[in-house]
């Protein structure tokens, strides 16, 4: 190559040393008789100094502007004490002996350099995601991700994992969201489905022999879209044979171990703190709790048990619960009876009907319905620390006075700012999952992670039974309030696995026109197995300490699912149709961006 060096990399012990370099204009100063470029490339900026002794490169300074891209040749110089400039290569500069345009460059329709450019929106910053790009907050996160995939295959690699690619072109996988479909041109009226993640193909693997597999694997699917999804996703994809759940578990706490030490150089504690999945909604309201902070919630049937209050008796004869959140009185003191109300909406927006509240005052409590519950109260105030506690109050069907008060925990911890600076990586295994969910108001049966989660030995005899005590042998990794992974031990005798479909409401024939190719492996062996898939793109974003996923995916999807950049998805011509025997209805809406 004729590039000596990058412009990052230069430092002191380069004076001297004659260097060919490219990149991109930063920024140009002409002060009168000497010009100053200062050269940007993706590891840095140095400073170039280009005098008129150099007649043609001289002229060519004259004419270059930002964001230009050129070639320098030049020599590296020490920079006296009292004009050394900021960052990395402060302390030198390049004598420039030749320059050359490579590329000329439109003014940008967004800044690239400075503060300004951080400041942009996001939507437009997407349009131009390369120039967005050449940000080195914008592509720091990007480098933060490959280490991290360097260290899962050289760390996976050590231990006899197997990479395998499985298709994208496939069948639907029941992951719980809508498919991506893709018209088939040679089958007319057929479909492919994008994968919403390798699940069955990992499993076909270990029925195959394969062992110990694992993927950086592309997931497609069509869900509401919030800042940690995306329709377009990916995963590491691991599956193992032969193991027990403690057997995945380590070895994924090794794993982490080593990305995090690798792309962040902390430590991590193991073994992960694990938690039963009940415990975790009924002490945080959540099945991805933040550990890094307090707050518990705490049951209150006990207390509220024979109550006249209509909400809360209501709840609790339908099997429901009233739940506490004890906000301590040096925080409760800031929160005015607006603060309250928008709690309250927040909420409600997290499914629960009403939320109460109670301040202490003395020996009493004050509050909207303080004067309904004298009798009830009375209990609550031993459990109370200190004059001014607050207690908020959710009483619900299932368990959704807790999920409720979960989210107004975290509400809080924005609020206040409950997370030490220092906190740190917050992992935890949450484990004893249901097998199946139960809709407490419809009574309908869904799988809680997918159909082929093993239930656990000892719960099985009560799938037909007693489906809702039975529990799978799974697990979710949660990190700092989010799910960066979960998996399970699969089902792997053809028998349980047809259980486990009439459980979920497939008759045999169902069962058998979707997964007939599934079942059938089973028929012919595969091993015990089990593994688990992490959210890449989750886990790379809190690493890189990112506010979205956006933040961390090269070319990502808006919050409507569209690529700003490109314009997709867009609509295709009447000819592209005919090929894949298709015809729009006439009453849908015009495509996004069709009328663009
Ligand atoms: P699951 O559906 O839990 O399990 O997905 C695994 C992890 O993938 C991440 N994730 C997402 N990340 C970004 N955008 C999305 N839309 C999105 N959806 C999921 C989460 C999640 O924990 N086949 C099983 C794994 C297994 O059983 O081995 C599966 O896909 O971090």
């Amino acid at each position: 190559m004729k590039r000596t060096s990058m412009c990052g990399a230069l430092r002191a012990e380069h004076a001297g040393t004659p260097v060919t370099l490219h990149g991109w204009v930063h920024r140009r100063r002409d002060l009168g008789g000497l010009v100053f470029l200062d050269l940007r490339d993706r590891d840095g900026v140095v400073q170039v100094l280009v005098e008129p002794s150099e007649a043609a490169a001289f002229a060519v300074a004259d004419t270059v502007r930002n964001e230009w891209i050129v070639e320098v040749h030049g020599v590296v110089r020490a920079r006296p004490d009292d004009q050394r400039g900021d960052g990395p290569t402060g302390a030198v500069e390049v004598v420039a002996t030749h320059l050359e345009v490579l590329a000329h460059a439109d003014t940008p329709p967004i800044p690239v350099a400075g503060e300004e450019a951080a400041r942009t929106s996001e939507e437009l910053r997407m349009t131009y995601r390369y120039l967005d790009l050449r940000r080195p907050d914008a592509m720091a996160p990007l480098r933060l991700r490959h280490r991290a995939i360097k260290a899962i295959w050289d760390f996976l690699d050590d231990e006899g994992f197997l990479q395998v690619e499985t298709p994208l072109l496939t069948l639907s996988t029941p992951e719980g969201a809508r498919d991506y479909v893709v018209p088939s041109r040679t089958h007319p009226g057929a479909f492919y489905a994008l994968p919403q993640s390798p699940q069955l193909f990992k499993q076909l693997l270990m029925a195959g022999g394969a062992d110990r597999y694992f993927q950086i694997a592309r997931c497609f699917r069509d869900e509401d879209l919030r800042a940690d999804r995306q329709p377009d996703f990916t995963q590491l994809d691991l599956e193992m044979s032969f193991v027990d759940v403690d057997d995945v578990l380590d070895l994924n706490e090794r794993l982490m171990a080593h990305v995090v030490h690798a792309t962040t150089g902390r430590e991590v504690a193991r073994p992960f703190p694990r938690l039963a999945y009940a415990d975790a909604l009924a002490r945080f309201g959540s099945d991805k709790p933040d550990l890094r902070f307090g707050l518990e919630l705490t049951p209150l049937d006990d207390v509220f048990e024979g109550t006249g209050f209509r909400g809360f008796a209501a709840a609790l004869d339908a099997g429901g619960h009233v739940a506490g959140l004890r906000v301590p009185a040096d925080l409760a003191t800031n929160l005015s009876r607006k603060d309250l109300d928008a709690l309250e909406a927040h909420a409600k927006r997290h499914g629960a009907k009403a939320m109460a509240w109670l301040r202490r005052d003395g020996d009493a409590f004050k509050g909207p319905i303080a004067k309904f519950l004298e009798h009830e109260t009375a209990a609550l105030v031993d459990g109370t620390d200190a004059d001014g506690d607050l207690w908020l109050l959710v009483a619900d069907v299932g368990m959704r006075a807790f999920e409720a008060l979960g989210a107004v925990r975290l509400a809080l911890r924005d609020r206040f700012a409950l997370v030490p600076a220092d906190a740190g990586l917050a992992f935890a295994w949450i484990t004893d999952f249901p097998l199946l969910e139960i809709d407490p108001e419809t009574g309908e049966t869904t799988y809680m992670h997918h159909p082929f989660t093993r239930p656990r030995t000892e719960d099985l005899a009560n799938l037909e039974d007693d489906p809702a005590s039975v529990h799978a042998d799974a697990y979710d990794l949660v990190l700092n309030g989010f799910e960066v992974g979960g998996g399970s031990l699969r089902i792997h005798d053809l028998a349980t696995q047809e259980r486990m479909f009439r459980a979920l409401g497939f008759s045999e024939a169902e069962a058998r026109a979707r997964f007939g190719f599934f079942l059938d492996a089973l028929a012919y062996g595969a091993p015990p197995h089990g593994g688990i898939a992490w959210g890449l793109d989750r886990l790379v974003m809190i690493l890189a300490g990112a506010d979205s996923l956006r933040d961390v995916i090269a070319f990502p999807k808006n919050v409507r699912g569209g690529d700003p950049l490109t314009g997709a998805p867009a609509p295709i011509d009447d000819a592209q149709l005919d090929e894949l025997h298709l015809r729009l209805a006439a009453t849908d809406p015009p495509p996004d961006g069709a009328d663009a």
